[in-house]
């Protein structure tokens, strides 16, 4: 099978790639990437050396781009996107042009090449936000708050209108929040366990209590593939972590793993149209795929701390910016050494 996996030297996306090389041993692979400043090509160092492995730099929202680059593809699983609700407050543009147009380009060329396999990454986010009680279902309607969940719903509804109209081979994962390694250190974890090795301020929002359900990205990545593979055509499954926590409880312990003063915790003023809860009712793709989440929260969040305390390089390049070098010194001396052959 040849998978296109779009957004794939992001976070989930390249954790993604790595399971599925893992343990598919026949498969093969193009990973299409636009390399925005989430896109991060270091994400991805052994990958890159194999084989089954293709690497475009592409733009999802490119007509020409992504048509050219799915020939013979069996199927597509679309991670691409602008992920960060923070910065979609302070610029909706891109998130419309990615999260919307870019699903729509996607479809579109699904339909002209007859792709056996659509399947799109999403979010909890699209749902809108819980009270005290209760969980989100395949069913809750949608009803997005953030520039950020309004375009990834936007998203669901074209896949959900093309699968209605044109009868599109389509599937929609939608997940909690997750945690691990490779988050660009701009999502609460990350940002957190970095600052507090920095020794710079934790900015918590608001009164901190807003909870949110996290799942580990090898849980995330697992569940891809079980929907990818067995899922049924046309359907919606939701994934959780079963972890329900509210921020402030995360960042103690963040601050307690990585050896912190609490003195670094600043209350700062809330994110507008913060969403207070978000919980996941992931029993349908129990209950249809056996999937559940494996890891426990505290060994997990143990696990990414003792990660970014080794990637110490890592968080540096990313946040110096000097990782969006990496492309260039792995790829411009190969593409003019090929351009000279020809
Ligand atoms: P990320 O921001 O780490 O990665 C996004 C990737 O998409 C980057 O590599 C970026 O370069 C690439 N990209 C952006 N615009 C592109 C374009 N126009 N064309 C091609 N590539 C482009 O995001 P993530 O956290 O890995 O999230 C992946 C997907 O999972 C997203 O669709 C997101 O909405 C969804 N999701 C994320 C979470 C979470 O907690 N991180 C939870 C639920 C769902
Ligand atoms: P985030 O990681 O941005 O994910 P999302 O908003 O998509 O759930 O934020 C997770 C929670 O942490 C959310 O309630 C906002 C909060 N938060 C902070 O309190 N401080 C921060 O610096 C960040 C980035 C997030």
């Amino acid at each position: 099978m040849k998978v296109f996996v779009t957004g794939a030297a992001g976070f989930i996306g390249s954790n993604f790639v790595r399971l599925l090389l893992a343990q598919r041993p026949d498969v093969q692979v193009v990973a299409y990437d636009l390399l925005t400043y989430a896109g991060n090509l270091e994400n991805l160092t052994a990958e890159l050396q194999d084989p089954r492995l293709t690497f475009i730099k592409g733009d999802i929202a490119d007509r020409d781009a992504a048509y050219a680059a799915t020939d013979g593809v069996d199927a597509i699983v679309n991670f691409a996107a602008e992920s960060h609700v923070d910065r979609s407050i302070l610029d909706s543009t891109p998130f419309v042009r990615t999260n919307v147009v870019g699903t729509l380009v996607l479809l579109d060329v699904v339909k002209a090449r007859g792709i056996k396999r659509f399947l799109q990454i999403s979010t909890d986010e699209v749902y809108g936000s819980l009270g005290s009680t209760g969980l989100f279902t395949e069913e809750t309607p949608i009803t997005p708050n953030s520039p950020y969940s309004a375009s990834k719903a936007g998203g669901d509804l074209l896949v959900r209108a093309y699968a209605h109209t044109h009868g599109l081979p389509t599937l929609i994962m939608r997940s909690s929040n997750a945690y691990g390694p490779y988050q660009f250190p701009e999502k609460l974890i990350p940002l957190m366990i970095s600052n507090a090795f920095a020794g710079k301020p934790l900015p918590v929002y608001g009164d901190g209590m807003q909870v949110r359900d996290w799942v580990h990205v090898e849980d995330f990545a697992s569940a891809v593939l079980a929907v990818l593979e067995r899922g049924r055509v046309g359907e919606v499954y939701n994934v959780g972590g079963g972890n329900e926590l509210p921020n402030l409880d995360v960042v103690h312990s963040i601050v307690r793993l990585c050896g912190a003063s609490e003195s670094l915790i600043q209350y700062v003023p809330d994110r507008p149209g913060h969403d207070r809860r978000y919980a996941m009712d992931h029993s349908k793709i129990t209950a249809e795929l056996g999937w559940t989440p494996s890891r426990v929260f505290t060994k997990g969040l143990e696990e990414t701390v003792a990660w970014y305390r080794a990637n110490a390089q890592w968080v540096a390049r990313v946040r110096s910016g000097d990782y969006q070098a990496y492309y260039d010194s792995q790829y411009a001396a190969r593409l003019a050494a090929a351009t000279a052959s020809r």
